[in-house]
């Protein structure tokens, strides 16, 4: 078109020209009229040749109606399921209910100024997230827009959100711990790199707590760390990210947040895309750790997604496959055969629970899918016995396999000592007469709760745990006053400086704890305990 207005416009000027000058013609000028139009009437049509139209196929919808957080269009026959859409005001939408005549679509951006009648396109692709290493240190939300104060320049490698999990071949046994820094799961409930490890309690338990502890303790362990927070309080998630900060841990972390007022949609692909990111570092060989902080709130709005889509509600009115978007999503946390890089995820998936309800619908399908769980007691989160873990309702079902040898010399005694005194510490209270033995164990029980204390984000080496349950399992705090064994356990564990550099060695690397480091920690210890007493 702008070819052929030139041409016309240029010989247009010709002819004026010519009209009002009386001189010789320019070179190959026409003589008459008729040549003029001849030679318009000639660019016209060779212009019309050479113009090739280019279609670019696009299938436009209508929006019928909008709701909280959903869109129904029509139009799109040939949309496909979880297809990307793309509203007016650069909103997009996953196609998610596909019927007949109109299709639900998730909203994934702020709707307000969507109306009936606007315009939806395909993009033909399905929805993903931006990958790259460039995203550690960075907080972001699950479109990958930049949360903090920087510009974010992404890169073109992008992920799905939802990938199939890894083959059952592909994947290799769990064998390599991920230390939480916390004695009491670290000797107690055990956790692999690759495991998922459910943790539940009712709210203000300490749940969160324990997921960032585990991601400081990670500095220097070269695990990428992946904290996504679902529909929680600005102020919250806000304190746990200037937390990280201070304790240097966000330099290998990053963080996926959708806050409480974020459309539901935003909230929903959260913990996917928060996967896909760190199957990002998964793939590349790297140990991975992903925290869901949490999916209950997941799961609320999911279900308040699929009551708008008028989907069926099910047990306490969630959809009937809830089970299935937990699943799917848990199943992608593994660790892969040396052939893939070796790599692993790890995913500490947090359920809030009602009035200590694990019973509950969406717990109990969490319990199921997961490796074990630890659960929150608020009673003992009342009684300061923290972190509020209930040992008795808590359970690692492969963290076992993967526990350093010193920690599994300890933990056996320890569980059983541990047991013992709970069942007998009921009966001390109704004030029985104890005989020696009774009270012995009940002592001795005392001294190792308060040992399982520990102080929010300050988690311990290997070291420092391994002297500290050494030295309570061989008696050494028994001659201690349950007062000052706060300040006798702090000693022993400061004296994990002395232990010699070749027996740490051998404790993170080799096959057992041998009967001469043993002796040689305890006595360590003693000698600590030794100066403290006098
Ligand atoms: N080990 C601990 N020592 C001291 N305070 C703790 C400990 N664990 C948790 N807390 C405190 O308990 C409160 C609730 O913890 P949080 O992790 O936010 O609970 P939840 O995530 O279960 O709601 C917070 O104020 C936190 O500082
Ligand atoms: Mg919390």
């Amino acid at each position: 078109m702008a070819n052929e207005r030139k041409t016309s416009a240029s010989s247009n000027s010709a002819s004026s020209n010519s009209a009002s000058s009386n001189g010789p013609l320019p070179d190959g000028m026409p003589e008459s009229l008729d040549g003029v139009v001849d030679q318009v009437f000639a660019a016209l049509s060779t212009s019309r040749e050479n113009f090739a139209p280019q279609l670019l196929l696009r299938e436009v919808g209508t929006v019928t109606s909008v709701l909280t957080g959903i869109a129904t269009v029509d139009g799109l026959p040939n949309v496909g399921y979880e297809e990307l859409l793309k509203f007016p005001g650069n909103v997009f939408g996953i196609a998610f209910n596909i019927d007949e005549s109109e299709i639900g679509v998730i909203l994934l951006g702020d709707y307000w100024h969507l109306k009936a009648g606007d315009r939806v396109e395909r993009t033909g692709r399905v929805m993903d997230v931006a990958v790259g290493d460039y995203l550690l240190g960075r907080v972001i939300d699950p479109l990958g827009r930049a949360l903090d104060d920087k510009e974010i320049e992404h890169t073109s490698e992008r992920m799905p959100i939802e990938r199939p999990a890894a083959a059952i071949m592909d994947r290799s046994p769990v064998t390599v711990p991920l230390q939480t820094g916390l004695k009491v799961i670290d000797a107690l409930i055990p956790i692999g790199r690759g495991q998922r490890e459910l943790i539940l309690g009712d709210r203000q338990t300490g749940k969160s707590t324990i997921a960032i502890d585990t991601i400081i303790s990670q500095r220097g362990q070269n695990v990428v760390c992946i904290y996504c927070a679902i529909g929680q309080r600005a102020s919250t998630v806000g304190r746990n990210i200037a937390i990280m900060r201070e304790k240097g841990a966000m330099d290998y972390t990053v963080v996926v947040v959708t806050e409480g007022d974020a459309p539901p949609g935003l909230a929903y692909i959260a913990p996917y895309a928060a996967t896909s990111i760190a199957e990002y570092f998964m793939n590349a060989g790297r140990d991975v750790l992903i925290v869901y902080d949490d999916l209950t709130q997941h799961a609320r709005s999911y279900r308040e997604l699929s009551l708008l889509l008028r989907r069926p509600p099910g047990r306490e009115a969630f959809p009937g496959d809830i089970f299935y978007i937990h699943s799917r999503l848990l199943e992608r946390a593994t660790r892969m055969c040396p052939e893939f890089g070796g790599g692993s995820l790890t995913a500490l998936p947090i359920i809030e629970t009602e009035a200590q309800d694990i019973a509950a619908y969406i717990p109990t399908n969490l319990i199921s899918i997961t490796d074990g769980q630890i659960y929150l007691s608020p009673t003992l989160f009342e009684l300061g016995m923290l972190p509020a873990i209930d040992v008795g309702k808590s359970v690692s079902r492969v963290g076992g396999k993967a526990q350093l040898p010193a920690y599994r010399a300890v933990a056996s005694d320890l569980k059983l000592a541990y047991a013992q005194f709970e069942e007998l510490e009921t009966f001390a209270r109704f004030g029985a007469s104890l005989d020696a033995s009774t009270r012995k164990i009940i002592e001795h029980g005392q001294r190792i709760r308060s040992c399982l204390k520990q102080p929010e984000f300050s988690p311990l080496s290997v070291a420092e745990q391994i002297i500290v349950l050494l030295a309570l399992i061989a008696g050494l705090f028994d001659a201690i006053a349950i007062a000052r064994m706060t300040e006798a356990q702090k000693i022993v564990q400061e004296s994990a400086a002395k232990i010699p550099a070749d027996v740490i060695d051998r404790l993170l690397h080799a096959k057992n704890l041998s009967t001469e480091d043993r002796a040689a920690i305890v006595q360590i210890a003693r000698q600590a305990l030794a100066d403290f007493k006098s």
